[in-house]
């Protein structure tokens, strides 16, 4: 099938879904849109963030995706449901698949969750976790402040460090040997993380699982692409292209072209 797989997120951060589903998943054409504009999502109201996301969604069923990724932990918390029920094609979201990893990752039982405001207060990866095993602690911790420092393309910077540090304080006294990024953001800041939280704790980022299980998808529906050709992906977004070209090209370490979504939706900003 030579349609796209459609993914979503606040910013850039649905880029390291992107990244593993180009490994992954190197005939299959993207569209990516990225809400720039309107990130960070994880401060918003839940029935903020819902109704972005069916927004998003709305604007790009008209390339006729065969897949929809909500390559957002905040979005898929409170609207994956939502979508799944409202659309005839599949719709993946990046909770699950971070869980699961969780589970396959840790011998000890512990395991700890940073994700944005909106991400931890809903609870979604507690719940997730003890659907798959009611036996293991979870311990999490909001991280308001990493999103927006990945949004302006800070990631190595001394002040980054230190935010991460101040973050993570509470979390670095507690015995967990996995930490799940429960934000595709925070793999831009893995380094960092890792630094904080040293050798013994592994961090699971959701984007190898997710893009496992967009691959698995596909290939039962028969949905595979089958073009040899390499394909061209798209990339979108709702504020400025520049930055976000920046921060996906050095990401993705290829060249790419972005579009500058203009809402034609008067109330959507
Ligand atoms: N990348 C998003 C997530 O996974 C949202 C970050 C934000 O916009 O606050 O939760």
């Amino acid at each position: 099938m030579q349609q796209a797989i459609a993914i979503l997120d606040s910013g850039v951060g649905g880029l390291t879904v992107v990244k593993e589903v180009m490994r992954q998943l190197p005939q299959e054409k993207i569209i990516y849109f990225g809400d720039t504009a309107r990130a960070p999502y994880g401060p918003r109201a839940p029935h903020e963030v819902v109704q972005y996301t069916h927004q998003i969604v709305d604007y790009l069923l008209q390339f006729q995706p065969k897949m929809v990724v909500i390559a957002c932990n905040t979005a898929t918390a409170v609207a994956l449901d939502e979508i799944r029920a409202r659309l005839s094609i599949p719709v993946v979201g990046v909770i699950h698949p971070g869980a699961r990893a969780a589970i396959k990752t840790t011998r000890n039982g512990v395991i700890g969750v940073i994700g944005t405001e909106g991400t931890i207060k809903s609870n979604a990866y507690e719940y997730a976790l003890r659907q798959i095993s009611p036996y293991v602690r979870v311990v999490s911790e909001p991280c308001p402040k990493l999103a927006s420092l990945v949004e302006s393309g800070q990631f190595y910077t001394e002040h980054t460090r230190s935010v991460v540090e101040q973050s993570l304080q509470r979390l670095k006294s507690e015995p967990m040997d996995c930490l799940i990024l429960g934000c595709t953001h925070y793999p831009f800041l893995s380094d960092a993380i890792s630094d904080v939280m040293g050798p013994d704790v592994t961090l699971i980022s959701s984007a190898d699982e997710t893009a496992r299980e967009i691959s698995t998808i596909l290939y039962h529906k028969g949905m595979l692409a089958t073009s040899n050709s390499i394909p061209i992906h798209q990339f979108l977004c709702s504020g400025d292209p520049v930055l976000f070209k920046q921060i996906a090209q050095s990401w993705l370490n290829e060249q790419i072209r972005v579009s500058p979504v203009v809402w034609q939706v008067p109330h959507i900003i």
